[in-house]
């Protein structure tokens, strides 16, 4: 089977919803198989621009969509999402959009105690309070709801009252009420049969697509370096950003994600809390940051800027399954003099080629940089090799060499159309 696993290889907001868009074009289906709407995905096509959350890409132009199992799912905002898009001219319907049944769901309680808990925290983890990690801590503590329980209303109110005694726990130890149950079964019982007709499965939807022979796009959320096991833990979201989570938050076989391609942004941004060895404080920061329209697409915050750090893309490449790597915002570098890479890192009176896994360590890491000729021409919009400059090009090929694996695709601007195609992830390996 040709199918790809796109995923981030930095922290985030590397420009997956353009490359993804751009590979659903080539592909049957798309499947979503972590994380929930902290994930904010904006896609310029036909001239109009969306934003994304929890719905797969491949909505746009109308292919079959699945959220797997992975994903942990805000009903509400599942639901805001699809009116938005209705009023924007798309109508998403059970033939294009399929919920996993076993995909856990996201309630507001989940929201209120992520605030509750960031607001309290002496060291926050600056998440999106979108409930993503209460969430997923009630999916793994055998409690939570899942889409498959709108189905069955009678049975509601038990699944609901067994969740509540957990949180009301620990409400109470936040000194805020306790969430109200019958309130919640007569929300959820509302919106139930507008998401019913969603709900199947996706393993099953995956098994006939691989029968059929199609091809599968599976479309990763955040990235390798806010992996819950690989990332900057604890300053992570709570899933597997890795490509082989894209197996198991969506039923098939770790042989059935195909070519993996990581986006990597041309410089280094993040946002929220945590360790960050090539972030500019000053100036250079602020340039790339305004150049690159760093703002978050979920919550409005502004990104941290920083050189490209070629230690962390290396290491997501070999722990994220990265065969290939997508190159973004590469136009955002147009005009920098020079511009510097970071190859290793000092520690102690150390060298690393690698970030260590304590969240001590990782914040004092100091950088050790390479400087490289910037060029002055513009590449935005390149479409070929040829319409880049040299310097350009020699910046693309160091980042190759420093992160052992190839440029298949760069991008050169938002627009779909922008963008040069190396090797073809869905033919090539
Ligand atoms: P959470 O996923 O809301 O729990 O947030 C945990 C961390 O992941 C925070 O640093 C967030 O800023 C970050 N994060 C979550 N989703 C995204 C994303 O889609 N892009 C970039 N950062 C994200």
């Amino acid at each position: 089977m040709a199918n790809v696993t796109v995923i981030g290889a930095q922290w985030g907001d590397e420009g997956k919803g353009k490359i993804i868009d751009w590979l659903s074009n080539r592909a049957q289906m798309v499947v979503r198989f972590q994380g929930g709407n902290n994930a904010g995905h904006t896609i310029v096509a036909n001239g109009k621009t969306y934003k994304l959350s929890l719905l797969p890409s491949g909505v746009i132009q109308g292919k079959r969509s699945i959220i797997g199992n992975g994903v942990v799912v805000d009903p509400w905002s599942l639901l805001d999402e699809i009116a938005r898009l209705d009023a924007a001219g798309l109508k998403i319907t059970p033939e294009i959009l399929v919920l996993a049944e076993n995909a856990v769901l996201v309630l507001p309680l989940h929201r209120e105690l992520d605030a509750m808990r960031e607001d309290a925290a002496p060291q926050k983890i600056g998440t999106t309070k979108r409930g993503i990690g209460p969430a997923y801590e009630d999916k793994v503590g055998r409690r939570a709801l899942r889409a498959i329980d709108l189905m069955d209303l009678a049975a509601l109110p038990a699944k609901i009252e067994r969740l509540l005694a957990h949180h009301n726990i620990l409400r109470r130890g936040f000194g805020v009420a306790d969430a109200d149950g019958a309130a919640l079964v007569k929300s959820l019982t509302e919106i139930a049969p507008k998401l019913a007709p969603f709900i199947g499965s996706s393993w099953r939807e995956l098994h006939a697509a691989k029968l059929a022979g199609k091809r599968v796009l599976f479309e990763g959320a955040q990235a390798v370096l806010l992996d819950i096991d690989h990332g900057t833990y604890p300053f992570v979201t709570s899933s597997n950003t890795v490509a082989g989570q894209a197996a198991a938050g969506a039923g098939v076989s770790p042989r059935a994600i195909g070519t993996v391609l990581g986006i990597v942004k041309s410089y280094t941004t993040r946002v929220g809390e945590g360790p960050f060895p090539t972030e500019l404080k000053g100036a250079t920061g602020e340039k790339l940051g305004e150049r690159g329209k760093e703002f978050g697409t979920v919550t409005g915050r502004k990104r941290r800027c920083g050189w490209f750090d070629s230690v962390l893309v290396r290491q997501t490449v070999i722990t994220g399954g990265i065969d290939g790597i997508a190159l973004t915002k590469l136009d955002v570098l147009d005009g920098f003099p020079t511009i510097r890479i970071c190859t290793a890192y000092q520690l102690d009176g150390k060298t690393l080629d690698y970030l260590p896994a304590d969240a001590g360590a990782q914040a004092r890491v100091t950088p050790v940089y390479e400087e490289m000729e910037g060029w002055s021409e513009s590449t935005q919009g390149a479409r070929s090799w040829a319409q880049l400059p040299a310097n350009a090009i020699k910046y693309v090929r160091r980042i190759e060499e420093l992160t052992g694996t190839q440029v298949s695709l760069l991008s050169t601007s938002p627009d779909r159309d922008d963008t040069i195609m190396v090797s073809d992830p869905f033919v090539d390996r």
